[in-house]
Order: structure tokens, then C-alpha cells, then sequence
């Protein structure tokens, strides 16, 4: 067992956070948050870390609003460093990470994102699903690499599609189990019961 010391990146609400510092603060996840990093200003992500007593830094990225530029990275990591990170959790953060970050922290960074992967990769993902049709959606937590969504899988929580369903409503019901969901991927990290075997994460027993 060990307590992971997490960096969080997000860009905006940062209900993912909330619930990752809830569950810490109950004692029911072998966690810390180091410190936490947007790419925007007045992101809630930020007050939500202050609030907690975290420490926050806002990192400029320059005009892009996709990109992470090799200062911004260099920047990010320093600040992960510093801070003794050991694992970082994306949570809404809206710009591609780059291989160096990914270098800095290998096998250990994750991501959340909002549909049943590999279905529906990129932004507004519930938008995707429903104007899609499908009966089930739902998130997926899943270690980083340097494509788009497309890292081994660790763990997936489905959610109905209902016919008065608005995007708003969907993203809803979706945001409700990425919280568990996130924390539950956190646990088994901790707890040292996963290995990546390729593309497939695996449940070790202790
Ligand atoms: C979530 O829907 C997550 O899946 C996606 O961005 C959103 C972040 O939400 N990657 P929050 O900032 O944690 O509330």
C-alpha cells in the first residue's frame, strides 16, 4: 500500500477533484493532493485547491487553447516536482499532454473521460454518444499516452440512455460515476493491484 502523492491538472469546474479530496478527507483513499495546475486563470479548479488547503498554480499556455507548449510542460513539471508528485490525474484538463510529462511520470498518469472508450474520443463526448444513439454511455479512467484517449484502460462505469435525455442531463448522470470511478482507479493504483500487460490493465490480488 502506498499514498499516492497527486498532481491534478484541470481546466475547469473540477467536481473530479472535489471528490478525490472528499474521499481523502474521510480516510477512505490512501492519497494526497500535492498540488494542483490549470491552464486557466479562474478556473473553480483552483479556488476548490485553496479552499482545501492545496497548493494551486495557474500555468500560462500562451494563445492555443489545444496545445501544450514545451515551456508550459517544462513549467508543469517543475511544479509537480517540486511538490513531490509521484502520479497526475487529469481531470478536465482540456490540452494534449506531451511525451515529456509523460517521461517524467511513466505509467503514472491518468485521465477520466466522459464516454465508453473507444467510443465517442475527444470533447463534448455525452453530446457525441446521444446524438449518436446509443443505449449506454457512460466514463473511463485510463492511463495516458500520446494519443487522444486512447490509453490502456483501467476501468469503465456504464450509465442508461434515456429518451428525454438532453446533453446536460446526460453529462449529469455521467459526472455522478465519474467520481466513483476515478477514486476507485486511484484505490486499486494505491493499492498496488494493477499491472499494464500492452493495452490491457490488470487486476493483481494484493
Ligand atoms: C469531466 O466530464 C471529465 O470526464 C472530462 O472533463 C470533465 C471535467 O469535469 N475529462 P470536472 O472539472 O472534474 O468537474
Amino acid at each position: 500500500m502506498e499514498t499516492l502523492q497527486l498532481g491534478v491538472l484541470g481546466s475547469g469546474n473540477g467536481s473530479n477533484l472535489q471528490a478525490i479530496l472528499d474521499v481523502i478527507a474521510a480516510c477512505k483513499l490512501e492519497a494526497k493532493v500535492a498540488c494542483v495546475i490549470s491552464d486557466v486563470a479562474d478556473a473553480f479548479i483552483l479556488e476548490r485547491a485553496r479552499e482545501a488547503g492545496v497548493p494551486a498554480f495557474h500555468v500560462d499556455c500562451g494563445p492555443s487553447k489545444s496545445k501544450l507548449e514545451k515551456d508550459a510542460e517544462q513549467r508543469a513539471i517543475s511544479i509537480l516536482q517540486e511538490h513531490g508528485a509521484d502520479t497526475v490525474a487529469l481531470a478536465g484538463f482540456m490540452r494534449i499532454i506531451k511525451p515529456d510529462l509523460l517521461r517524467a511520470f511513466p505509467q503514472r498518469v491518468l485521465n477520466i473521460h466522459p464516454s465508453l472508450l473507444p467510443s465517442f474520443p475527444g470533447l463534448r463526448a455525452w453530446e457525441q454518444a446521444l446524438n449518436y444513439g446509443v443505449r449506454h454511455s457512460g466514463c473511463t479512467v485510463h492511463f495516458v499516452d500520446e494519443g487522444m484517449d486512447t490509453g490502456p484502460i483501467i476501468l469503465q462505469r456504464t450509465v442508461l440512455v434515456h429518451d428525454r435525455d438532453t446533453p446536460d442531463t446526460l453529462h449529469k448522470r455521467i459526472q455522478s460515476q465519474e467520481h466513483i470511478a476515478y477514486i476507485e482507479a486511484l484505490r486499486l493504483l494505491a493499492r498496488g493491484r494493477i499491472k499494464i500487460e500492452g493495452r490491457r490493465v490488470l487486476r493483481t490480488n494484493d
